[in-house]
């Protein structure tokens, strides 16, 4: 890379290579957007062609309507083509023998071994799943619940429900029963596709038996189930099937179904701002269409890549690029089933190694952590397969970008910083590789055809420095939401509102440099992210709530060194309760409700929570308690006492 001041630019040699390499592109694409993913959208394989590129009526639009097309066409047959043998992805289980006999064994004490799915490969087993599937009664526009880890069928369910025109829902593999019983009932989910268990950490974790309890009260019927693990399982055996009974004698062949370019792609559910998420509605053809290119583009997608994100397909990130994106482009690439510093802190480092991993994608939580471990470990590794690096989820601060930079990209790698939510269904902001300029915590230019804009709160377009509201302007991008599952009001309330029907709210702030490039400061919602993973306030408060003794409770958002953020949360209670114990049973009741990623790092029984005279409670004010900020003025507050006494909490 070269440095310009305080810009990096790719060399020549990188340029030579690069699929993009010209600015011109964004010149091209701003002069009529909708032209420019038009003629994106015809390198891909359409059934019908359509009608109208995009259409408008605020807050609905739509992308290529009337066209018809089937997502796994263009990610299974069209690379069949030219890849049949070619590997599409290779899957890394958690289990290996450890060199310092700190190992993460299988069940049977042994290393397992990687599997590698061919194009052809993946084809026949999407097929017959999908098949499978139509036997059990599916059909297009039927919701399917996926409740799977990292591991194959995973990949395999969610191409075979976009084969037959399913909706997927795909539910993180580490969230509660509860909160896969939330999404099922709100999905009216007929099917289960879920996994006996799976290894965390050398740890098997009993899936099946919380997807047991998970489907209590919903519609499902029938639960596929992945033997995985090879743990004890309970059974219901009228509901209960394997997978592998269930495939056996399955065709290799399933017609593709014809959608509609604004068909119902999937359902992937976010926090909402109450307790309850919200299911956030993608469609097929401007989904496929952005996620194929942004793949390609941002990361750079040759015959010969190798890509690794590190994402769950529990997110976002793993719907678009360790699904849908790379698979479009014809791309190999890798799924790892553990976490990326099990057994040892340098898995992930052995795991770029072991495969050549040329493009690697991951969070700034786990680049913190991975610098946490010290770079003695690194020397071992040259990484010098690595081309181009990427970062996701939240703002990546400048130490932790130079960092990324030199001690693992070793001064060569790009790293797109690519900024983008659940809603957008892939990466918008971020500058190309090709191209650059690269600029420490800051994300980069919007994708070509992209605009944007940054906002005072009445709407004024705001001159470089000056930060205010990220918004996205019409045509938008053809991957965008189009709804909220069962929810228009939350739709309307939540992105078209703040500045009218014909503009996107992010929920982002974010300012500009003279180069045109973004930073992102943060959400202005009650988001926050914990090791990039998005959780609100109001979602943990409502979990919290449920505790029989409580009687209120704020949660807040404060710093953290690896996870950026952690939550803590005060609690009032109307019972005379020990506080160790209280925070004890708070914690349990979020890990119920919701998973082990909400865990509130802290649990503080107070006896008042600081409130405006209007009862808001002031939540900014117990933030600032754990930053160097100024309290500010308390006189406003209706019970300013109460500050002074949560000081004294904290301290103890
Ligand atoms: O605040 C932004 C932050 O993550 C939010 C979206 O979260 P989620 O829907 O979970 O999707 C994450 C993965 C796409 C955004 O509103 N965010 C995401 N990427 C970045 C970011 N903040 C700063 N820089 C980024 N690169």
């Amino acid at each position: 890379m070269i440095k310009k001041g305080n810009l990096y630019f790719p060399t020549k040699e990188f340029k030579k290579r690069a699929l993009i390499k010209s600015a011109a592109i964004y010149k091209t694409a701003a002069k009529n957007p909708i032209k420019f993913w038009e003629k994106l959208a015809k390198e891909l394989l359409w059934q019908k062609k359509w009608k109208k590129v995009f259409s408008h009526r605020p807050p609905y639009f739509k992308w290529f309507v009337g066209g018809k097309l089937n997502i796994t066409e263009n990610c299974l047959e069209r690379n069949l083509e030219k890849r049949k043998n070619k590997v599409a992805f290779i899957w890394e289980p958690e289990p290996i023998a450890a060199p310092n006999g700190r190992a993460s064994p299988s069940k049977t004490g042994r290393e397992e071994r990687e599997r590698y799915f061919t194009y052809y490969d993946l084809y026949r087993e999407v097929n017959k799943l999908a098949n499978a599937l139509k036997k059990l009664g599916v059909k297009k526009g039927d919701r399917v619940g996926i409740y799977l880890p990292m591991i194959p069928e995973a990949i395999i369910s969610m191409l075979a429900c976009a084969r037959i025109g399913a909706i997927h829902t795909v539910v993180f593999s580490a969230f509660s029963p509860q909160a896969l019983r939330i999404r099922l009932q709100d999905t009216t989910a007929k099917i289960l596709i879920t996994a006996d268990g799976y290894y965390r950490k050398g740890k098997i974790i009993n899936l099946k038996q919380n997807a047991d309890k998970g489907v209590k009260s919903t519609k499902v019927k029938k639960v596929i189930v992945v033997k995985r693990a090879k743990n004890e399982i309970p059974w219901q055996r009228k509901r209960d099937l394997w997978w592998s009974d269930l495939i056996k004698n399955e065709k290799e062949f399933c017609k593709p179904a014809a959608m509609d370019s604004e068909d119902t792609l999937f359902i992937l559910y976010t926090s909402g701002s109450t307790g309850k998420p919200k299911g956030i509605v993608h469609t097929t053809g401007g989904y496929m269409v952005q996620a194929n290119f942004t793949g390609k583009w941002i990361f750079d997608l040759k015959e010969d890549d190798i890509f690794w994100s590190m994402a769950d397909v529990g997110w976002i990130t793993g719907h678009t690029y360790s699904c849908y994106g790379p698979l479009l482009t014809g791309t190999t690439f890798l799924i790892f089933e553990g976490a990326p510093d099990w057994p040892t802190p340098d898995r992930w480092c052995k795991i770029i190694e072991k495969y050549g991993v040329t493009t690697f994608y991951t969070a700034p939580t786990a680049i913190r952590m991975f610098e946490k471990y010290g770079i003695k470990l690194l020397k071992r590794y040259t990484f010098n397969t690595l081309q181009i690096l990427g970062s996701v989820g939240e703002p990546i601060d400048t130490a932790a970008w130079q960092w990324y930079f030199k001690e693992v990209g070793r001064e060569k790698c790009p790293i797109v910083d690519t900024w983008w939510q659940t809603e957008t269904g892939g990466i918008l902001i971020t500058s190309l590789p090709g191209i650059g300029p690269f600029k420490p915590a800051f994300t980069g230019l919007p994708f070509p055809g992209l605009r944007v804009n940054i906002l005072d709160e009445k709407g004024k377009s705001l001159p470089v420095h000056k930060e205010g509201n990220l918004v996205i302007l019409p045509p938008f991008a053809p991957g965008l939401l189009r709804g909220v599952y069962k929810n228009p009001k939350k739709y309307l309330e939540t992105y078209w509102s703040q500045y009218g029907k014909r503009i996107y709210f992010t929920s982002d702030t974010a300012y500009r440099d003279k180069n045109g490039l973004i930073r992102i400061v943060g959400r202005v919602d009650d988001v926050i992210k914990v090791a990039g993973h998005r959780l609100t306030t109001g979602e943990l408060e409502s979990a919290i709530a449920k505790h029989p003794d409580i009687t209120e409770s704020a949660v807040v958002g404060i710093p953290d060194e690896i996870k950026g953020e952690v939550p803590v949360a005060f609690v009032v209670s109307h019972k005379k309760r020990k506080a160790e114990t209280i925070a004890k049973e708070v914690r349990e009741q979020v890990r119920k409700e919701i998973g082990p990623i909400a865990l509130p790092k802290k649990v503080y029984l107070v006896e008042d929570i600081p409130k405006t005279r209007s009862g808001k409670i002031m939540r900014r004010i117990l933030k600032r308690l754990f930053t160097k900020e100024k309290l500010g003025d308390l006189s406003t507050l209706a019970n300013p006492e109460s500050v002074k006494k949560i000081k004294e909490v904290i301290v103890k």
